[in-house]
């Protein structure tokens, strides 16, 4: 009696605090999410190409596996039955057939729904049908679940999103879940055990430093993003991660102002999820999305976010510890004028409280310029730099 009693304990604890798939997402998840393209937009042929697409660009080669769909990929009702239908028109061949073609790719494929009763762009949300949904997904075969947060009606987000993490992991196929509550409950402080990754804000738009009211709700340029992301870095590493949001490269910022986004994106760990039209991005689009160096930065082992060090004349130095004693440093300039930088490596030793991690004096670190490839000297003599407006300069420090 005593055992089953300590049994059933255990179940409820288990139930209670969710219990996602582990060995999922141990460095930031990549891919590529329909949304800030084409909203609800989408259709069968457009995925499929985007899908060839990420192949063919390289961008597969360069890590990016998840093809995404957003909202909008359902008709506006569930059958008879409570099921969720994939919209015909969009998808003739039906949801399990694309999913087969872009794992026939090599790629992995997502789906949206959202944790209230619609979903934000008013098609079936998944409140009540939990359970159902997360079987209809494993019987698809998705790798990978963003998980909205509008018309909850005043729903607990910790349990929502647990429910939904435990009906993943019940319907058996391991899934990706992705949080995405825009930061309002502090997903931080209790998504670890239910998901992989957690949106920290609304949503992002295709401007370098802007807000866009709507009302009710904003949308933040990648600075406005960025300046959110405070006190939150000891919350990501490895299976769990800070999610600042989608990617806007080449959605139409000025090519600096995407590589900056795209470098703070890596030096945060935030998950590399492309938002732009594959099919139609120019080779400096490739370039960025493409750049190894600095992805290897974003997909660093040691999952740990960068830190701002310093904020001079617009330009902020942030730091980010790689494995193998290795750094990443980063001068952001947000002004919209060019602005010189000086930086003595040699000035004092700098450790970050979080990992312990030190850039060090004594050390002569070799150092390269991620964004032009090429070898940058090294640490013993100080640097000096002038950083066009609303772009970086970026760096590799290694031993
Ligand atoms: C919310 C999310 C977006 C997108 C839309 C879809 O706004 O934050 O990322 O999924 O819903 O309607």
């Amino acid at each position: 009696m005593k055992h089953l009693i300590i049994i059933i304990a255990l179940l409820i604890t288990l139930h209670v605090s969710g219990q996602k798939f582990s060995g999922l997402a141990n460095t930031p998840p990549m891919g590529w999410n329909s949304w800030n393209t084409f909203q609800v937009n989408i259709n069968e042929s457009m995925v499929k190409a985007i899908a060839d697409v990420m192949v063919s660009s390289g961008m597969k080669a360069a890590g990016y596996e998840y093809i995404v769909l957003d909202d909008g990929w359902m008709m506006k009702e569930r059958d008879a039955n409570g099921n969720l239908v994939a919209d015909p028109l969009k998808f003739p061949a039906g949801m399990k057939a694309l999913a087969d073609y872009v794992h026939s790719k090599g790629l992995k494929f997502g789906l949206y729904n959202c944790a209230g009763t619609k979903t934000c762009a008013g098609y079936p949300g998944t409140r009540g049908y939990e359970y159902q949904d997360a079987r209809y997904y494993a019987a698809i075969g998705i790798d990978y679940l963003k998980y909205d947060w509008c018309n909850t009606e005043g729903i607990n987000a910790k349990e929502a999103y647990t429910t939904m993490s435990n009906a993943i992991r019940v319907a058996g196929r391991p899934v990706v879940f992705s949080l995405c509550e825009w930061g309002g409950n502090q997903p931080w402080l209790w998504a670890t055990a239910v998901g992989h990754l957690w949106r920290t804000t609304g949503d992002i738009i295709n401007c370098f430093d802007c807000v866009k009211d709507h009302g009710s709700w904003k949308a933040w340029g990648a600075m406005q993003i960025l300046d959110q992301q405070k006190n939150i870095r000891q919350y990501a590493g490895p299976g769990h991660w800070n999610d600042p949001d989608m990617l806007e490269v080449g959605n139409g910022m000025a090519v600096n102002e995407d590589r900056a986004h795209f470098t703070m994106w890596a030096m945060l760990a935030a998950p590399l999820m492309a938002g732009n039209d594959l099919r139609a991005m120019n080779q400096q689009t490739i370039n960025i999305l493409t750049n190894k160096e600095v992805i290897a930065v974003d997909q660093d082992v040691m999952g740990i976010q960068a830190f701002q060090y310093k904020v001079k004349d617009s330009v902020e130095t942030w730091l980010k510890p790689l494995s193998n004693d290795s750094w990443a440093v980063c001068f952001l300039n947000r002004s919209a004028k060019a602005q010189s930088v000086t930086f003595n490596w040699k000035e004092k030793n700098i450790t970050d409280e979080l990992s312990k991690a030190a850039l060090n004096t004594s050390v002569t670190y070799k150092i390269r310029n991620l964004w032009t490839g090429q070898p940058a000297g090294n640490s013993t003599a100080a640097l000096k730099a002038t950083i066009p407006a609303h772009d970086v300069l970026m760096l590799r420090l290694d031993k």
